[in-house]
């Protein structure tokens, strides 16, 4: 047992409530499933650690990469996982200038890591810094191959004129491409995430193609979202897939098609504290604070409210739902609005909550208890902030 210290219970049925639970043996599974997938079509994964936040975690997912390599979300993670030993990173949000100096002092301590841009002014921005700075920024360019945010598109010209920008100077120098094929998570069915997964790497491999003929190095093809990843057939041309919420799973994957509910390491341990026999409902002390604000599974086949109810093995409980969420008040209803055997859910009794979106309920907590079954292992760290 590690980490433990700040833990001064090891059941499940004691925890103090609500609390974040990161079954161990499901988040190793997941771990493995993407791993073995991505080497079965010959590209390396580099995990996006925005999910996790903890190096604990990150730990296991890297463990068995030949590169131990990640992206991040924020430089606060860039620095949080530096200071643990890990040096390959890409930071893959849009680079501004005002965060290059941060950049630089990752540089300095020895990190290899690698910035986005998808803009002429930011490119000539960057070189600039670097030359000032006597050192060599190293930059994906990003593109868009969806519609869905940023990028530049493949065929723009800008897509050479960047690549031409950060050849000419030794402040920068181009990695590759990458890109993040959002769109992924509105697709109505699988077949439209494989066709989805095809029209990421199809693309992206086409822009490292145009900047090749025109003379610019682009070594790199990075791409990647958990679910165009887990639906990807073929990754030709791919370097590196990038993917992060695999690594917990939650119902909007699930809604997806990209996991089962049963597979989900993450939950919110809550307890019962009230019975509405009037409204046919039960009140839990894990509201929106615990679960999170996000509602993404409304716009999916089925709605899973603020989050699946189950016992504290993981079983669905007749089919209960966090309905609503108050500040610290979630409500357990049926799903289908009939009525709610309230004897099964004693006041003083447990559950846990299957998340909508792990990456947002987990940024509600500062630790992960770490479960096999009902006894906790571990307490793991987590991070917040920019
Ligand atoms: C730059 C980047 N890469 C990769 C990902 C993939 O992460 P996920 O596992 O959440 O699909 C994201 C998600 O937002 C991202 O922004």
């Amino acid at each position: 047992m590690n980490d433990l210290q700040s833990l001064e219970v090891t059941s499940l049925d004691e925890l103090p409530t609500p609390c974040l639970l990161l079954d161990q043996s499901k988040m190793v599974a997941n771990i493995g499933k993407m791993q073995a997938h991505i080497d079965s079509l010959n590209a390396s994964l580099r995990p996006h650690v925005k999910t996790n936040k903890s190096i604990s975690v990150t730990e296991k997912v890297i463990e068995n990469l030949a590169v131990k390599k990640i992206t991040v979300s924020t430089l606060h993670e860039a620095r949080y996982f530096q200071s643990h030993g890990v040096n390959d990173i890409m930071y893959g949000v849009g680079i501004t200038p005002q965060k290059l100096p941060e950049v630089a002092d990752l540089m300095a301590k020895g990190t290899s890591i690698s910035i986005i841009l998808d803009d002429v002014s930011v490119a000539q921005t960057v070189c600039a810094e670097g030359e000032k700075r006597g050192i060599t920024f190293r930059v994906h360019i990003e593109l868009d191959v969806d519609g869905h945010r940023s990028g530049v598109l493949p065929e723009d010209p800008a897509l050479i004129e960047i690549g031409k920008i950060l050849q000419a100077s030794n402040g920068a120098e181009l990695v590759g491409v990458m890109t993040h094929a959002g769109e992924s998570y509105d697709c109505p069915t699988t077949d439209a995430i494989v066709e989805m997964a095809e029209q990421e790497r199809s693309r992206s491999v086409k822009a490292a193609e145009l900047l090749r003929a025109a003379g610019i190095e682009c070594p790199e093809v990075s791409v990647g979202s958990s679910p165009t990843a887990a639906f990807a057939q073929n990754l030709d041309g791919v370097t590196e897939v990038r993917a992060g919420v695999y690594v917990f799973q939650d119902l909007f994957q699930s809604g997806l098609g990209c996991s089962t509910p049963d597979q989900i390491a993450l939950s919110v341990l809550g307890t019962v504290n009230a019975h509405k026999h009037n409204k046919n409902l039960i009140i839990v002390d894990a509201g929106w604070m615990a679960m999170s604000r996000d509602r993404g599974t409304a716009s999916q086949k089925v709605d899973q409210g603020y989050g699946l109810v189950v016992d504290l093995d993981g079983n669905p409980i007749d089919d209960l739902i966090l309905v609503a969420a108050n500040q610290e008040h979630g409500v357990i209803g049926a799903r289908d609005g009939g009525p709610v055997n309230f004897d099964t859910l004693p006041i003083g009794s447990r559950v846990r909550i299957l998340p909508n979106h792990a990456c947002a309920t987990a940024a509600q907590y500062e630790n992960y208890k770490v479960h096999t079954g009902k006894t906790v292992t571990a307490v793991w760290p987590r991070i917040r902030g920019w």
